[in-house]
């Protein structure tokens, strides 16, 4: 059953193994620089003090022995500070709106490519931060490589979502995230003091992040360009049939081509899309949607409030050594993301999401126990240790990796790099907000904070459960038609099942 659906043009080459690999450098280096500035932020605030003058004027007025409490006091440092962590988000903000001009400019591998040059700038800025005015630099720094990271989180899904074969696109697509969380953990143990988090070596620690980027230039021109790309857009069709064979080997590709030949006559019937255009379109709203809640369930879960403040979190919760508890986080995230990479392609995105939404909504409210009864009973403090974990889990089991790779599926090509563009700006703005707030919400709300994002998360299961259809194994069309049939009628609960299992069988048979 499986083979006659999945001929010989799903195989697995070396040439795609490459290809994606390659991407995934790109999320690794965004990994890298979500992780990289938590543990060495006393090191980097005191360079910060005393380029500011204000270390010194401190040791003065205290007898020469400033504590590290007392430096980062100093509000100017506090400000500086701030801005080097919050500034990375914005500027991935802002770069994501570019992702589909940079992606239909000249192609996906060239545009990685390009935007190397960003990484690059970043990590040599950064790491010369020493040389100038090191708030200053690593400001300029984290801005140019926040740029990086929203185009890249957008670029990479995208064309790894267009060169994987139908039967691996979820596996594939999830290790974007796999990179992700990869570059966090080895961001957390690099940074150790006794490796690179200190005095002499932060500014090390902090430029490495744009090595990767210099490797996946290398690599990158040995790429195949995406053949959509080369199809839909360019319509070469001898370059289309290349690009394929060496990405899923030598097979009749004609069948591949009729469906390209389909998706290019689908976007034909349509100007091409601009952000602006597809999000009047109706055509498109049920889609982009559910594209825009599943990035809004991803980041409003309240994931980074446990990956930006995990060590004040375990402390709170009475933890003797927070920061290797942070690098346990790492450890279990990691597991957890390759479980969804095994699983994604078999369960589904539905399911993993519903799973994963759900199982966090209960940690979120165990953790909430575990908190507020603490001084009652010191055993507590296991219950919101083990909710952390678990609550980790269930977010790499399927909130974490699929967002980022399903609005390449949702979408056909026309409209695809706009939405992605939009989806990865509400997953950049949420990520800043969360950053951004979270610390006055907990001061606001004590060990009831983490309630909010139970409540969240029980609305957003509600959604998946409610109004998102399973993309395991369909085609563009096929998705779209899920999407189509839904709009022309607007179809009762029992009418919609009768459509997802119409849709299942046709595409079992
Ligand atoms: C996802 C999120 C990112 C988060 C990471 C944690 O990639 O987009 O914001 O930090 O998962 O694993």
């Amino acid at each position: 059953m499986e083979k006659s659906r999945f001929p010989v043009s799903q195989q697995l080459t070396g040439t795609l193994a490459l290809a994606v690999f390659t991407a995934t450098l790109g999320s690794l280096q965004m990994g890298y620089s979500l992780g990289v500035i938590n543990a060495p932020q006393k090191v980097i605030e005191r360079h910060y003090a005393r380029s500011l003058g204000v270390y010194n004027e401190e040791l003065a007025r205290i007898g020469g022995n400033a504590t590290e409490h007392e430096e980062a006091s100093d509000p100017s440092v506090v400000m500086y500070w701030s801005l080097s962590v919050a500034i990375f988000s914005i500027g991935g903000m802002v770069s994501s709106f570019l992702v589909s001009f940079v992606s239909d400019f000249r192609g996906r591998v060239k545009g990685m490519l390009a935007i190397n040059v960003l990484a690059i700038t970043a990590g040599l800025l950064m790491s010369l931060a020493k040389m100038g005015t090191p708030y200053l630099m690593v400001i300029a720094g984290r801005a140019i490589m926040g740029l990086y990271c929203g185009l890249s989180s957008g670029l990479v899904p995208l064309y790894i979502g267009e060169i994987s074969p139908v039967k691996y696109r979820g596996a594939m697509g999830a290790l974007h995230q796999l990179a992700v969380v990869i570059g966090i953990l080895l961001s957390q143990v690099i940074g150790l003091e006794f490796l690179l988090g200190n005095d002499d070596m932060w500014h090390v620690l902090l430029g490495l992040s744009g090595a990767p980027a210099i490797l996946q230039s290398l690599l990158l021109l040995l790429c195949p360009e995406s053949p959509p790309y080369l199809y839909i857009k360019l319509g070469k069709v001898e370059e289309t049939c290349k690009s394929l064979k060496r990405l899923k080997g030598d097979y009749d590709t004609s069948k591949d081509i009729a469906e390209l030949q389909a998706q290019k006559e689908e976007a034909m019937k349509e100007a091409k899309m601009s952000i602006l255009r597809l999000l009047r379109s109706s055509v498109y709203r049920q889609q982009l949607f559910v594209a825009l809640m599943m990035h809004l369930s991803q980041q409003l879960s309240g994931i980074n409030a446990i990956f930006y403040y995990s060590t004040s979190i375990f402390q709170t919760a009475g933890v003797g050594q927070p920061v290797y508890a942070t690098l346990g986080v790492g450890v279990v995230n990691i597991i957890f993301t390759l479980v969804s990479v095994m699983l994604v392609d078999r369960t589904g995105r539905r399911t993993l999401t519903l799973v994963g939404l759900g199982g966090m909504c209960c940690c979120a409210v165990a953790m909430t126990v575990g908190l507020a009864f603490q001084d009652v009973n010191s055993r507590m403090s296991y219950l919101s240790m083990t909710a952390i974990f678990m609550f980790v889990s269930f977010f790499e089991i399927g909130p974490g990796p699929i967002p980022w790779f399903i609005v390449a599926e949702l979408f056909s090509q026309g409209p695809r790099p706009a939405a992605i563009a939009l989806a990865g700006c509400c997953n950049w703005t949420c990520n800043f907000i969360i950053g951004m707030f979270f610390p006055y919400l907990e001061t606001l709300c004590g060990s009831y904070v983490f309630i909010i994002f139970a409540v969240l998360l029980f609305g957003f299961s509600i959604f998946i459960y409610l109004r998102v259809p399973e993309t395991k194994g369909k085609t563009c069309e096929e998705i779209a038609a899920v999407f189509h049939r839904k709009r022309r009628a607007p179809p009762s609960k029992p009418q919609e099942e009768a459509e997802m299992v119409q849709l299942k069988s046709s595409t079992e048979a």
